[in-house]
């Protein structure tokens, strides 16, 4: 274990059990791969106000990337994202390797019973993807074994997934959604914004253009929809997704009825993008 003045960064099971077992109060936890930006440090300060402590996890996890290109060229920052930590008062900051993760004798096959959500958008994209993101929560949860988890509402279908985790696998867990932070632009923070051109983040802002337009439009058509996909692959954005869906199943919908969202996805050049909004 190391001190960075006073935030602990723990690399093994043993030192991240020594850390769970000195605390008395409560202790929430906020998982990231890495590569932090303002949309992580809202989660830790919301995580700040409900709980005494607060452990981040930094993990990329190769469980969950289908596409090896992606996972490859993942950033990587480990010491800046340490230093935002360190200001941002967080107490612990857990860096697992591999092994530690997933311990070459043991196997990880957790899954859900309530489990139609993992095959649609997303996870028909991007197949297995959300198994992965399960493996490695269920490991982290049960290591931590924090009171409370912060997660953003960017990944909206991976909140609803790691919901039904919750409810199936850790009840005691209280789970938090915090609001996607976005650039003056309205685009969406993400770790894979870092990897855009100036020209390509003035097309990625027009995402939020089109989800703006959605959520006012009278009706949710599905034709409004593929209104907005045409005009933004004119810009250059191969959309895999943009649909009017219900909550917290994500089917499609087209009948306004409170609890829904309009949730996309899409290429740029290589890089893949989601965004969401809440209706
Ligand atoms: O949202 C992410 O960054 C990842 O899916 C998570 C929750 C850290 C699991 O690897």
């Amino acid at each position: 274990m190391w001190a960075i003045s006073t935030m602990n960064i723990l690399f093994s099971n043993h030192s991240l059990t020594n850390y769970r077992k000195s605390l008395s109060k409560s202790l929430a936890f906020v998982p990231t791969m890495g590569a932090l930006h303002q949309g992580h440090l809202s989660l830790v300060e919301e995580a700040k106000k409900s709980c005494e402590n607060v452990i981040v996890s930094i993990f990329v996890n190769p469980l969950q990337f289908n596409n090896p290109d992606d996972l490859n060229k993942y950033p990587r920052m480990i010491q800046k994202d340490l230093e935002l930590l360190k200001h941002a008062g967080v107490n612990a900051v857990f860096l697992p390797s591999y092994e530690t993760i997933y311990p070459p004798n043991q196997e990880f096959n957790i899954q859900l019973s309530n489990n139609s959500i993992e095959s649609v958008f997303e996870g028909h994209f991007r197949p297995g993807h959300f198994n992965g993101v399960i493996q490695v929560l269920h490991r982290f949860f049960s290591l931590i074994s924090p009171h409370e988890v912060y997660f953003g509402q960017k990944d909206l279908q991976q909140c609803m997934v790691v919901k039904i985790l919750i409810d199936e696998y850790f009840k005691e867990i209280k789970f938090n959604i915090v609001e996607t932070k976005r650039e003056n632009s309205g685009l969406a923070m993400s770790s894979r914004n870092m990897r855009l051109t100036n020209d390509e983040i003035n097309v990625a802002n027009q995402i939020y253009q089109s989800l703006l337009l959605l959520k006012n439009e009278e009706n949710y058509s599905q034709l409004a929809c593929e209104l907005e996909i045409k005009r933004l692959s004119i810009l250059g954005l191969k959309t895999e997704y943009l649909n009017y869906v219900n909550l917290p199943n994500m089917e499609i919908t087209s009948i306004k009825n409170g609890n829904q969202a309009i949730v996309y996805a899409g290429f740029l050049g290589n890089i893949r993008l989601i965004d969401n909004l809440l209706l």
